[in-house]
């Protein structure tokens, strides 16, 4: 780890490495391979659908059989795993369509396992997208006040997760960022003959403006107020640190920071205090300000996005999740 900075070393160049690409290549210290990319999809109804998102150029909502072919051209290009996520057709304030047994998600898993062997299917389990009023639980009144009540809200994310464990899904990945709930459904899945499901859990999720552009994609923008009551404050690292403890003592086997590019320090912290398999989600807004610039032809959207991807893959994370998977593991296969 130390360079002489002192002393007499005549042959010393500072900095750069003698010699040619192929020793630079083999002596690079991190690396990003398709192995490592989690491609997310928006699964909505109908059929031949394929709405791209107004601020995610590239990304759309997919009906079932269009999500199918996206995710056989992730799985040829090297990419392992998508994670799913529902726009129902109906909403409600029970989010019925969330563990409804033939949801949209549901549904979507089962087709996918079926037409698209071999690829993992990881579930994001959450409310919001499922509710009328757009938050991540459900809504009781406290005088003038409407609050989320976490403790009402386990007992359905159990059940959504359940539902997801029945249709086929090989990883739960909760992220609605209520306490106790990885616990929950660890016990709902084990109880039920899901012992050997794996719980991915968004354990440090922040509330963040960089999830902007996924709430038009999943048509999930909060009614009223806002996801501050749950989600975590930006500027608490040592509160991040103790939510990852909680889930993993919980039985969470991955965890996750979210989001990835202006949580670094948080990634890097989180995998080197607990060394567990860590997941970054490098989220919507982080890839539309990406693609807005490409746009307008200010930046190299090749060099800026591997650039960034290697950066999480440097402060700590085993897996990103993103939605330029498809075209990184094609840039990497190159
Ligand atoms: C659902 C959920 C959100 C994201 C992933 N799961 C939105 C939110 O919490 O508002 C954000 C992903 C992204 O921005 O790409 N709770
Ligand atoms: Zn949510």
């Amino acid at each position: 780890m130390h360079s002489p900075l002192t002393g007499d070393f005549p042959n010393y160049r500072p900095r750069r490495l003698r010699g040619s690409d192929t020793l630079r290549r083999m002596v690079r210290q991190t690396r990003l391979h398709p192995d490592q990319l989690v491609l997310p999809l928006f699964v909505r109804t109908g059929r031949k659908i394929r709405d791209e998102v107004q601020s995610m150029p590239g990304v759309f909502q997919l009906s079932i059989d269009e999500a199918v072919r996206e995710a056989a051209s992730a799985q040829k290009a090297g990419v392992l795993a998508v994670i799913l996520f529902g726009i129902p057709s109906k909403k409600d304030v029970r989010a019925s369509g969330a563990y409804a047994k033939n949801g949209i998600v549901q549904k979507a898993i089962r087709q996918i396992k079926k037409d698209v062997p071999g690829l993992l299917v990881i579930t994001d389990v959450c409310l919001c997208e499922y509710m009328s009023h757009g938050h991540c639980g459900l809504i009781k009144k406290c005088g003038k006040e409407q609050l989320v009540d976490n403790d009402s809200t386990l007992k359905l994310l159990a059940k959504t997760a359940l539902s997801h464990a029945e249709a086929g899904a090989d990883v739960i990945a909760p992220s609605d960022m209520m306490d106790g709930r990885v616990a929950t459904i660890r016990r709902e899945l084990d109880s039920n003959s899901f012992k050997e499901i794996p719980i991915m859990s968004y354990a440090a999720k922040f509330a963040s403006a960089y999830y902007g552009p996924f709430r038009d994609a999943a048509e999930s923008v909060p009614q009223f107020g806002d996801r501050k009551s749950y989600q975590m404050d930006s500027a608490n690292a040592e509160e991040a640190l103790r939510e990852v403890a909680l889930d993993i003592q919980e039985g969470a086997d991955i965890v996750m920071v979210k989001p990835a590019l202006a949580y670094l320090d948080i990634l890097y912290r989180v995998k080197s205090e607990f060394g567990y398999p860590t997941a970054a989600y490098a989220v919507s807004g982080e890839y539309s300000m990406i693609q807005s610039a490409v746009k307008r032809g200010w930046i190299d959207e090749q060099a800026l996005t591997m650039e960034s991807l290697l950066a999480m893959r440097r402060a700590g994370a085993d897996i990103i999740i993103t939605y330029s998977a498809i075209k990184a593991a094609n840039w990497l296969k190159n």
